[in-house]
């Protein structure tokens, strides 16, 4: 009964959707568990580029039925929009294949207006949230007033129940945030036809797992953002509101954790991060724009949903350790390893220093890591291009030397190493299953 887990080990954007894209080959269900449309995973295949937002990377491979978990905030207009372009790409999008979990909270426009302005309230310490109201649908969820999938069953209570949200809302916007109010009425109504068009596709997605487990078929859990981001684990208050990590597949899918087989972390060969917060290995300057990139490849760092650049830096290997101990990677896969290719050395953090004190773990958790001045390893770099590389032993000796103190640092295999976007530059080390 195989449950893979595919879990961004940084500050999201590693690589997540085309890992899972390579994973999905062999498996019966892909199901993303957490978050929303802040989420931008693009896949390339061949002469076609798929950015996904909600729908799950594996609905790009034909057999696999794709699943949106009880744990994600589904924004309808979005999710309709994605499926409709998904379609035009000839990609079935039909209810027989994708499934919505009816525990799955709704998002709506009041959730984004609160985003905006609560961001804006924030003035100089604000989040850099996406806009998306991620935060404010899970706030409803949580104080137990949220609108859910579920009730979307019977579209005319659900409109009703969506005009009382937008009035309640508009209470705070206009009232606490000299804010305009939203057309409670329109918004009702457009609400009521997204329920008349998303209901064949809601399902009790516990027990469809459950049953494609039970027949010992592979699903693979499709997480977004990244550890860092983790409202639990993560760099509090500068995460998301969903639980990215390992516990958040099990709860936002409603599985057992004993199905559980593989749990792959995906790292970048370098640490990125968009919007704020602290990043001790943070980098200004040519590096950094070697790292970034200018925006002409559709891998540069700057975001899929926001097109915000990316701030950049070396890996972080003391983070990474701690992504290791926070979801018990079993295996890692490395992306982005050709974007190093020139760089004169290569670094990676091992330490921290603060004071005259050097750490090799987090020393107070990760909230006080603004204090903290990385301690690098400096190691060769390689000149050559090695995008075209298909096995790990043709890579340059000095990436090797990269990649094995990336495992060492880590204490884990790292199983895939990916040198372009495209599916072929992914090299599978098969010597560490
Ligand atoms: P996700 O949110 O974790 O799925 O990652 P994103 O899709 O937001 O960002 C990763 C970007 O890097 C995408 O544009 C991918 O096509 C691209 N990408 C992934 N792996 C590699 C790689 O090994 N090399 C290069 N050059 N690009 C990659
Ligand atoms: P994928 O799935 C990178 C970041 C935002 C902001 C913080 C909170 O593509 O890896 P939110 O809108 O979630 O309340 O914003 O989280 N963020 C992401 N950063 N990749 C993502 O998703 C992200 N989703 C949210 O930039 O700093
Ligand atoms: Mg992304």
């Amino acid at each position: 009964m195989p449950l893979d887990i595919v879990i961004g080990a940084q500050w999201g954007d590693e690589g997540k959707g085309r890992i899972v894209d390579v994973l999905a080959r062999d498996a019966q269900i892909v199901a993303r568990y957490n978050g929303g449309d802040n989420a931008g995973h693009t896949v390339t295949v061949g002469p076609q580029t798929f950015r996904l937002h909600l729908i799950p990377s594996g609905v790009i491979n034909p057999d696999t039925k794709v699943v949106l978990g009880g744990g994600m905030v589904i924004n309808p207009e979005t999710l309709l929009q994605e499926m409709e372009t998904l379609g035009a790409m000839g990609v079935d999008i039909s209810p027989k294949r994708v499934r919505i979990s009816y525990a799955a909270h709704v998002i709506t426009p009041a959730h984004k207006a609160l985003d905006r302005v609560q961001e804006a309230a924030r003035g100089k310490v604000s989040l850099g949230t996406t806009l998306r109201g991620i935060g404010p649908a899970y706030v409803d969820k949580v104080a137990r007033r949220g609108l859910r999938l579920r009730d979307m069953l019977d579209a005319d209570t659900f409109a009703e129940a969506v005009r009382a949200h937008v009035q309640n809302t508009n209470e705070i916007l206009t009232q606490l945030y000299k804010s305009e109010p939203l057309p409670a009425e329109t918004i009702s109504k457009t609400f009521r036809d997204y329920a008349r068009r998303l209901q064949p596709y809601i399902d009790d997605i516990s027990s469809l797992v459950a049953d494609s487990l039970a027949k010992d078929q592979k699903v693979l859990a499709e997480g977004a953002q990244g550890t860092l981001l983790d409202l639990e684990h993560g760099t509090y208050p500068y995460v998301t509101s969903s639980i990215p990590t390992v516990a958040g597949a099990i709860c936002g899918l409603g599985v057992g954790v004993g199905a559980v087989r593989r749990v792959v972390g995906v790292t970048k060969a370098f640490q990125t991060r968009v919007g704020a917060g602290p990043f001790p290995t943070e980098l200004n300057g040519s590096t950094a724009m070697a790292l970034r990139g200018t925006g002409e490849n559709p891998w540069d760092e700057f975001g899929t949903t926001t097109g915000r650049p990316r701030r950049v830096g070396w890996l972080d290997a003391v983070l990474l350790r701690y992504a290791v101990q926070v979801n018990g990677f079993t295996e890692l896969a490395l992306t982005k390893l050709d974007i190093l290719s020139g760089l004169q050395p290569v670094c990676i953090c091992i330490g921290y220093r603060r004071g005259g004190e050097v750490f090799n773990k987090l020393p107070f958790g990760l909230a006080n890591l603004e204090s903290l001045e990385p301690v690098y390893k400096q190691l060769t770099g390689w000149k050559d291009d090695i995008r075209s590389v298909r096995r790990l032993k043709d890579l340059p000796d000095q990436a090797l030397e990269y990649i094995e103190h990336i495992e060492t640092l880590s204490g884990v295999p790292i199983r895939m190493v990916s040198v372009g976007p495209e599916r072929e530059q992914i090299i599978i080390d098969e010597s560490t299953q």
